[in-house]
């Protein structure tokens, strides 16, 4: 019995907790996966508001509000927490263009409350989901991360002005963040343990598996820009080349990094009909879609330089291949439910 007790304590002083909160979402449920793996232990910080319970292991699971101080603040006292991954946020470009305040709400100031309760309880790394969005119309393509700021939706100014506060963070109460400006996430866990499932699904791979397995034909917006074939070119991240960077950043954090900020795409675009002919040819069926005007405000391309990611962390994608991509996509989308 006593052995056992010194067993554990032993092991527990080498096992670092990281709080993930939005753990129950999309990315932060593919991210806990790959910290398990890597050996972290993991406690997820989500309100269920728009992520799934069955994502995240029942004593795992704290149902916190971000807003909710001083409840972010009971979870941190449960065990030393080495590090915060924030994903939790809304997320859907067109709603918070209708509804700001929302956004505000929930990206600005819920980030600022978990980061009030991380001083309180003395937790000082955090990484931050950022966003393409915080470029806008970026006026040079691949986009380095030293481009200004200049957001052109509620929900891309909502994240950038997380940025600034995390710059106040680390000035005044020293603590150290990484920023990974996400490109388009896409795909599922290898294993098929986690994958893409938003409602409503605003996302094209999804949309396109939807549309094959519904029958109902999908919307393409836009074949009039000026790219080689009209259609609008993204730069798409496989969900677990974007955990793997998260664990970078982690890592670079508690050997006592700086704070950065990161771009994380693989620095190849695809066109929105490449990613039709590839997800045509990796499920065998042709996609029903309709061709719609253009959506405003869609830039006509965004592609990550992420060279500063690749030589700072040894960082480099390792499942981005767009056909690898639909198909843990697409195994997802057909999983015993
Ligand atoms: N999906 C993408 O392509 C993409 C691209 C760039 C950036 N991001 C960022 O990555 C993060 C995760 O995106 P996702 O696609 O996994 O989204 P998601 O909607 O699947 O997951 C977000 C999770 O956060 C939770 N949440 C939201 N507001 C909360 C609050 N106030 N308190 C507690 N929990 C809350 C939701 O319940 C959900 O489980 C977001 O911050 C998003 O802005 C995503």
């Amino acid at each position: 019995m006593r052995a056992d007790l010194t067993i554990c304590a032993a092991y527990n002083a080498f096992v670092s907790t990281i709080l993930v909160t939005g753990g129950a979402g999309y990315i932060g449920s593919n991210t806990t996966l790959q910290l398990l793996d890597a050996g972290y232990d993991v406690i997820v910080a989500d309100n269920l508001s728009r992520g799934h319970r069955e994502k995240v292991l029942p004593e795992r699971l704290r149902q916190v509000d971000l807003n909710d101080t001083e409840g972010l603040l009971r979870v941190m006292a449960e065990q030393p927490i080495e590090a915060v991954i924030h994903f939790a946020a809304y997320i859907a470009v067109g709603e918070s263009m209708k509804q700001p305040e929302l956004y505000f709400k929930n990206n600005t100031a819920g980030s600022l409350s978990l980061l009030t309760a991380m001083v309180k309880a003395n937790v000082k790394k955090i990484v931050f989901s950022s966003t393409a969005a915080v470029y806008g119309m970026p006026s040079k393509v691949p986009i380095p991360e030293d481009l200004p700021y200049a957001p052109i939706n509620a929900y891309g100014e909502s994240k950038v002005m997380v940025e600034q506060l995390l710059r106040w963070f680390d000035e005044i109460h020293g603590m150290k963040s990484v920023c990974l400006r996400y490109f388009n996430a896409a795909g599922a866990d290898p294993q098929g343990r986690a994958g893409e499932d938003h409602d409503p699904e605003t996302h094209l791979i999804p949309l396109m598996l939807r549309a094959i397995q519904t029958g109902t034909p999908m919307t393409l917006f836009g074949d009039d820009y000026p790219t080689p074939d009209g259609t609008c070119i993204r730069d798409y991240i496989h969900v677990t080349d974007l955990a793997r960077a998260h664990i970078a950043a982690v890592k670079h954090l508690s050997a006592g990094g700086e704070s950065k900020k990161y771009n994380v795409g693989t620095g190849s675009g695809f066109s929105v009909k490449e990613v039709l002919d590839a997800v045509e040819r990796v499920t065998g069926k042709k996609v029903p879609h309709t061709m719609g005007p253009r959506r405003e405000g869609d830039p006509a391309e965004l592609v990550a330089d992420s060279s500063r990611l690749r030589n700072e962390q040894g960082w480099s994608p390792v499942y981005s291949g767009i056909d690898q991509i639909v198909e843990t996509a697409w195994a997802w989308a057909n999983r015993p439910k």
